[in-house]
């Protein structure tokens, strides 16, 4: 595995891979790499050459205290990639920003509800990281998990929009055996937090019964923020019916493809989860 932290190195890397007729996939990540980061990789293997980058992009952080605890693991990470991936990017923020960029991304109202209504400026700061590893790395291919489902679809918007060359792929969420969606926050809960976190994907799942069972939205969301309510140590941000447009829903078309989005909050870490109503898991 090769690592850079240089722009103009890896640049020189890649470009001469490219002469030789290789494609490239990249993997971006912010590190403190899981099961679920690995299966965006083993997707990536669909290129010649798999680029993973890790970087705390403080841009994206609205709150200073969740930057200083997002989990940092540089050494760890690199022994999980060893043998992994062809290329390690690790940037600098220096490096990223030399300057504080003055260029903003806003993604208008798809980029202002769920997780950009609870984390203003969040989505700006995934926009123009995003933006500038695609335009650094320049690969065929990104992936991204859809754990995070917003932030695939505004990134899939962004790229359609501004006509970046470049395929954007989403992989399908890994859960532990409880349930638990993987993630790098995951580490900071304790195992009695891990259990409560169970809860998140259980009231997904009813959600999803419930809307098979005929109720209307509204009847599932009252039991279901009932059910999370009834949880000691978890916290609900938002619980929310969205089309593949990121359009919140108020009732069920059975012919569009709506997915149930949840924040919460176990142990004063916040998690993200979803389910589309069609999937069987
Ligand atoms: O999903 C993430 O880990 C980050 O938001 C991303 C896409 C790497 C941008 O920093």
């Amino acid at each position: 595995m090769r690592i850079y932290d240089n722009l103009t190195e890896i640049q020189g890397y890649l470009n001469q891979r490219k002469r030789s007729g290789d494609s490239i996939g990249l993997v971006p990540t912010m590190g403190a790499l899981h099961e679920g980061h690995m299966s965006l990789i083993n997707a990536a293997r669909a290129c010649d050459v798999v680029v993973v980058s890790i970087f705390v992009n403080p841009l994206q952080f609205n709150m200073a205290e969740d930057l200083k605890k997002y989990p940092r693991q540089l050494a760890k990470d690199k022994e999980f990639l060893k043998d992994r991936c062809d290329v390690l990017f690790v940037p600098t923020v220096n490096e990223m920003y030399k300057d504080a960029p003055k260029v903003s991304i806003d993604f208008g109202s798809l980029g202002s509800i769920l997780e950009g209504e609870f984390r203003p400026g969040h989505f700006n700061g995934v926009g123009v990281v995003v933006a500038k590893l695609i335009n650094i790395i320049q690969p065929d291919t990104a992936y991204f998990g859809l754990k995070d489902l917003q932030q695939f679809l505004l990134i899939r918007q962004m790229v359609t929009e501004l006509s970046m060359p470049v395929n954007i792929v989403g992989c399908p969420i890994i859960r532990e055996s409880t349930g638990l969606a993987m993630s790098s926050r995951n580490v900071r809960l304790s195992d009695a937090g891990r259990v409560i976190a169970t809860e998140i994907f259980k009231g997904l799942q009813m959600a999803r019964q419930l809307v098979k069972n005929n109720c209307t939205i509204s009847e599932t969301k009252s039991q279901i923020l009932g059910f999370y309510r009834s949880v000691k140590g978890l916290e609900v941000e938002y619980f929310e019916f969205v089309d593949d447009s990121m359009i919140i829903q108020s009732k069920i078309d059975h012919q569009a493809n709506i997915a149930v989005c949840v924040a919460a909050y176990v142990e004063g870490v916040r998690l993200i989860d979803n389910l589309y109503l069609r999937s069987e898991n």
